[in-house]
């Protein structure tokens, strides 16, 4: 095994479940010190007794990244514990409703979560990075950043937005010796996924949209955070890196 994050500090947001967690354990298995900030409690408690046999030095704590104030003084004593050298952005929400149909409370929640939070805790943890002169953030983003998908207006709107904000944070702070890019997966299968999508409509997508012919796995999505976040990216800044199962690349047969 490799042991790219030994005495690194990795704080990741939405790291209790899904593809935060198996994030959040192959840094861990990898010799980082972890942070998983989320906002489930229940969550936490099940990630932190699942992690707890992977290594010592992985502590949960419950936060919401909407919450300025919270994530300000969470990220000072993250910084006092020890010194953040990654960030993983990666929390987020989603929510089907065709577009004449949303709400705008639901449209504030889903650009308050996927977006607005990424700003808040961004800023404080890059304010830190820039006095080193060193960091990495890796920004969660979404294939339907790139390419909409019907039904989802408010939430490709918030990812194609977060690819937006991670090209500028990387002009901006190229200077300063910190990096910032993003990860675009297709269809994975998670907890979010599937309280959203019935079997029948995965399989349904899955012949439809998917040369790989099935789901991506969590397993899958978190080494691009591991090599974004390693200095085998050390030339990689403002990049979008997608992992689809070939979605993107055009259409399938049509019979
Ligand atoms: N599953 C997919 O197919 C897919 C595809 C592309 C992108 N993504 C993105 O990947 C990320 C993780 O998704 P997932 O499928 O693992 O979802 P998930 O629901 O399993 O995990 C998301 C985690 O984020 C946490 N969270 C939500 N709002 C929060 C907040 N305000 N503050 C702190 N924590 C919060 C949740 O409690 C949860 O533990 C999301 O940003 C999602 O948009 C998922």
């Amino acid at each position: 095994m490799k042991n790219r994050f030994e005495n690194k500090h990795v704080v990741i947001t939405g790291g209790a479940r899904g593809i935060g967690f198996e994030t959040a354990k192959q840094f861990a298995q990898e010799g980082a010190y972890v942070s998983i900030l989320d906002m489930n409690p229940e969550s936490l408690a099940t990630a932190k007794s699942a992690l707890a046999s992977v290594s010592k030095t992985i502590f949960v704590y419950e936060a919401d990244i909407t919450n300025r104030s919270q994530i300000s003084d969470l990220v000072d004593k993250l910084e006092t514990q020890k010194p953040i050298d990654v960030l993983i952005n990666n929390a987020g929400i989603a929510e089907e409703t065709p577009f004449l149909e949303i709400e705008e409370k639901n449209w504030k929640k889903i650009i308050d979560v996927n977006l607005t939070g990424y700003f808040h805790i961004s800023q404080f943890v890059c304010r830190y990075m820039a006095k080193r002169k060193q960091g990495v953030v890796v920004n969660m983003a979404s294939k339907n950043g790139l390419d909409g998908e019907f039904g989802y207006a408010h939430y490709n709107a918030s990812k194609g937005a977060i690819i937006m904000l991670t090209k500028t944070m990387a002009l901006e702070l190229a200077h300063l010796n910190i990096r910032v890019n993003a990860v675009c997966p297709g269809y994975i299968q998670t907890p979010m996924s599937m309280e959203i999508d019935s079997p029948e409509f995965t399989k349904n997508f899955v012949d439809r949209y998917i040369p790989l012919n099935r789901p991506g796995k969590v397993e899958e999505i978190a080494p691009l955070f591991l090599f974004l976040a390693s200095t085998e990216s050390s030339f990689m800044t403002g990049q979008v890196m997608i992992a689809d199962g070939g979605q993107l690349a055009g259409q399938k047969p049509s019979i």
